[in-house]
């Protein structure tokens, strides 16, 4: 279960970085143009991978070795045990908030123009903070 959960949460990793890569540039290039369903559909794939790995990193959160079994005082004073149970979830947690946001405003707003802000605003804000979180040392 520890090793599906794993590799899926790493495989999952590909497709949301992609993703939201995906969205923003789209965005960026389309900055100009009316927001079409199809634009709507482009940022909708980000969120859905950005929800579904969240969920994978949340249960893997309890199951493995490097998560929360591994909270203790001592691990806080350690680099890589701290980025595990404390520093990639938290940030990661706030990346898909900032996403969500983005979505959820995009679907709001009404002109083109800031649907399209909403998202490269706010899914670049997202991509920063999970670049900024993935633990480089072991993945990809
Ligand atoms: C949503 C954006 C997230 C991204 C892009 C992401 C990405 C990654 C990557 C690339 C790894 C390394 C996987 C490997 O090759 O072993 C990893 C590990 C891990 N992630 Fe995440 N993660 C995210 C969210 C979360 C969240 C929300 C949690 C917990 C609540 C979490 C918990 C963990 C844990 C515990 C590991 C260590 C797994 C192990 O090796 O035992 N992640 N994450
Ligand atoms: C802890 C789990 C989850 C939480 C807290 C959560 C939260 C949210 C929130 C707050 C929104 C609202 C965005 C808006 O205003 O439109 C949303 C939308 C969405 N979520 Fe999640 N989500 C979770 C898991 C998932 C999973 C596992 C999936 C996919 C399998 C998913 C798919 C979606 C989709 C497709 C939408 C957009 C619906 C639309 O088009 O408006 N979510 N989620």
């Amino acid at each position: 279960m520890y090793t599906g959960f794993k590799h899926l949460h790493s495989g999952l990793a590909y497709l949301l970085l992609a993703g939201v890569v995906f969205a923003l540039l789209y965005a960026i290039i389309s900055k100009n143009k009316p927001f079409t369903s199809g634009s709507r559909k482009v940022a909708l794939i980000g969120l859905v991978f950005a929800h579904i790995q969240f969920v994978a990193g949340l249960v893997l959160y309890f199951i493995s070795p490097l998560g929360a079994s591994n909270f203790s005082g001592e691990a806080m004073k350690e680099r890589t045990a701290r980025l595990f149970i404390l520093e990639h979830p938290v940030m990661m947690l706030i990346a898909v908030a900032c996403i969500t946001v983005g979505y959820s405003r995009m679907k709001r707003l009404s002109s083109d123009k800031k649907k399209y802000n909403s998202i490269i605003i706010y899914y670049g804000l997202g991509l920063i903070l999970m670049l900024s979180m993935i633990p480089w040392k072991i993945w990809p």
